[in-house]
């Protein structure tokens, strides 16, 4: 459940509790291609507090999205243990896991995954109705996370009658509607230009001072500045595992020259494009 009491950021504060959620340690995943293995994770260990938001860097095939999915308890590992909230999923059956997936996870793709003839009220009601909450409860909810969204004014539209914003939006009250705890996204702005990009990252941004624990993929140098933390793979390792210890930023912030900015000196690995920006310098923008 995402709980707000007594914890929601006040003024740009941090949020973040010592309350682990996600405890990865040595974990591997091969896949096994003819004769060749692919080591797409190679000994992760990695543990992320609750609220906390963390932002997943790396090139091309390092494992950013291979991690994601074992996160997700979309895939299984290869060894390793992975903990959600102390309980040891690698000992959990295909359903045990399932429902563990729908209490906790919430999950955002790059191309949106939303069904092309569905309106965005019932895109957002469908995974309820799969965890059987009765009907009236789940359009009340999905009403409740459309306009989280800010889409309660476009919730009887269809995918092709919405910007691809207004999609990524539907995509993420689909994921925020059975109030999970943890949100993952995997190059949630990929598909968007950097305006809605934006949007989505604006999004983001609240519901992190709401207390939701975040971690996105992004290839987006600004997306990783929003977050807290910033963890670079390459090839299937962790290189570096960086809290760039300054008070998260609302992109407004960031657009009025970021001057709350702080950070603890230069950054390691790929992270090092996180520099201060200047006065009057746009920061909130795409490459
Ligand atoms: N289903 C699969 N079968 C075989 N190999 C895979 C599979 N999925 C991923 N891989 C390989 O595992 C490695 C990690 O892939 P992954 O998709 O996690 O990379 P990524 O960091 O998300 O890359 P990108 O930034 O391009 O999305 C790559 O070498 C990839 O080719
Ligand atoms: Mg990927």
């Amino acid at each position: 459940m995402m709980n707000t009491n007594g914890r929601n950021g006040r003024n740009g504060q941090t949020i973040e509790q010592s309350i682990p959620v996600i405890e990865i340690a040595n974990m591997t995943k091969i896949y096994q291609m003819g004769e060749t293995a692919v080591h797409a994770l190679n000994d992760i260990s990695l543990t992320i507090n609750e609220g906390e938001y963390v932002a997943i860097i790396g090139t091309s095939g390092s494992g950013k999205s291979t991690l994601m999915n074992m996160i997700g308890l979309l895939d299984n590992p290869t060894s390793g243990s992975y903990r959600i909230r102390g309980t040891e999923t690698s000992e959990l059956s295909q359903s045990q896991m399932a429902d563990l997936r729908n209490k906790e996870i919430g999950f955002v793709f790059q191309r949106f995954n939303l069904l092309p003839r569905t309106n965005a009220r019932r895109q957002v009601e469908l995974p309820l109705f799969y965890a059987g909450t009765p009907g009236g409860k789940a359009v009340q909810m999905a009403r409740e996370a459309l306009a989280k969204v800010k889409l309660d004014d476009r919730a009887d539209h269809r995918p092709d009658e919405l910007s691809g914003g207004q999609q990524q939006r539907v995509a993420i009250a689909r994921a925020l509607v059975n109030n999970p705890s943890i949100l993952l996204a995997d190059e949630p702005t990929g598909a968007l230009d950097s305006k809605t990009g934006d949007e989505v990252m604006g999004l983001f941004y609240d519901l992190h001072q709401q207390g939701m624990t975040l971690i996105v993929v992004t290839h987006d140098n600004d997306i990783a500045r929003q977050a807290k933390r910033i963890v670079t793979l390459r090839d299937g390792k962790i290189i570096s595992d960086e809290r760039n210890g300054h008070t998260v930023l609302h992109p407004a912030e960031w657009a009025r020259g970021g001057d709350e900015l702080v950070t603890n000196g230069p950054v390691k690995g790929e992270a090092i494009a996180i520099s201060l920006p200047k006065e009057g310098e746009r920061v909130y923008e795409s490459a």
